[in-house]
């Protein structure tokens, strides 16, 4: 007798708090989502009321029951509090603007503030040129906020108008063969996939010289103060780096000429449509490309290119981002995944 009326009572339990769930107007089936997830979970779910949204989060494969409390904290769409739950986010507000922006491609949760400073100056914007300028750095005026480049990093060593490598010199410089360039040096690993790329380009009738590498800083030096005499230094500022602050100091740079031609004919010649299409296989991007001047500081150089290996430079160019941005997405804030 005692055990049926234990048996009945724990009956009357379950059964009364899905009631209480139906009370509060979920369904049968959205009852059995709930139930899934365990007493506790249910628990939380009838105190908070209802919620169409949060059936949504919860069936949602990517949902995390430990975060469950969040997720009932936030007033937001499911797929919204999916994101900021799961990647982590705290904002003071969860806006238009900011839920855009945590959506938008190279989203980098630290710059957000940043992100929104830059949006409020630039409503013409889309909420992808604010990422992609406040992530090369563009709400900051040029050599403005600069740091010290992390030179451990090899060949994605960073150089541009924030980060200045100072006196760096590279480790394993070697000379340049003169039948490929000019009598300079370059980095050894760039050197040896230049060779096996230009041993290509030259295989199927393609001629191509390099003019320029490996620039100590101190040449960087002579080139910046010569072109101040001609030209106002805002100006001398759009096509050449201050010492210290230039890619070609890393010693991974190429600047191309077919021989015969110079770099202002560089774009018509065939090196560089062949360029375009297979750089990236040999580990070269196109450094300052035309519709990236904005993000990269630099005017159009289409004979400048950067050695950073070949896997970032097929991601570089699939994905269509500046180098610039790959380093803040990929290394500064050290993202898992390319
Ligand atoms: N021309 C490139 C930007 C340099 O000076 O490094
Ligand atoms: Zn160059």
């Amino acid at each position: 007798m005692k055990k049926i009326s234990v048996l009945i009572l724990l009956l009357f339990l379950v059964a009364c708090s899905s009631c209480r769930l139906a009370e509060i107007g979920y369904s049968e089936d959205e009852i059995k989502v709930i139930e899934s997830l365990g007493e506790e979970a249910k628990d939380k779910i009838m105190e908070h009321g209802y919620d169409a949204e949060i059936i949504k989060v919860i069936s949602d494969p990517t949902f995390d029951v430990s975060r469950l409390d969040r997720y009932l904290s936030l007033d937001l769409k499911a797929e919204d509090r999916l994101m900021v739950v799961n990647k982590g986010y705290q904002a003071d507000s969860y806006d238009e603007d900011t839920l855009a922006l945590m959506r938008t491609a190279y989203y980098i949760h630290e710059r957000l503030d940043r992100y929104l400073d830059y949006l409020a100056l630039h409503p013409e914007m889309d909420y992808r040129e604010v990422v992609e300028m406040v992530n090369c750095n563009r709400d900051h005026d040029y050599y403005t906020n600069t740091i010290v480049s992390d030179t451990s990093k090899d060949d994605l060593i960073i150089a541009n108008k924030y980060y200045t490598i100072e006196e760096y010199v590279p480790e394993d410089l070697v000379h340049i063969d003169s039948y490929y360039g000019l009598d300079a040096y370059l980095d050894r690993d760039t050197y040896e996939a230049y060779v096996a790329m230009a041993d290509k380009m030259m295989a199927e009738g393609i001629d191509v010289w390099i003019t320029s590498a490996y620039r100590p800083y101190d040449s960087q030096v002579r080139i910046y103060n010569s072109y101040l005499e001609r030209d106002p230094q805002e100006v001398v500022d759009t096509y050449s780096a201050r010492p210290g602050f230039s890619d070609h100091q890393t010693g991974r740079v190429v600047d191309l000429i077919e021989p015969g031609g110079d770099l202002g004919t560089f774009e018509d010649s065939a090196a560089f449509l062949w360029l375009q299409d297979h750089a990236y296989e040999y580990g070269f991007i196109l450094r300052y490309p035309s519709d990236k001047i904005e993000m990269t500081g630099y005017t159009y150089e289409s004979w400048h290119y950067r050695y950073v290996g070949k896997e970032v430079a097929k991601y570089i160019k699939d994905n269509g981002i500046t180098f610039d941005e790959y380093y803040a997405y990929f290394i500064e804030s050290q993202k898992a995944s390319k």
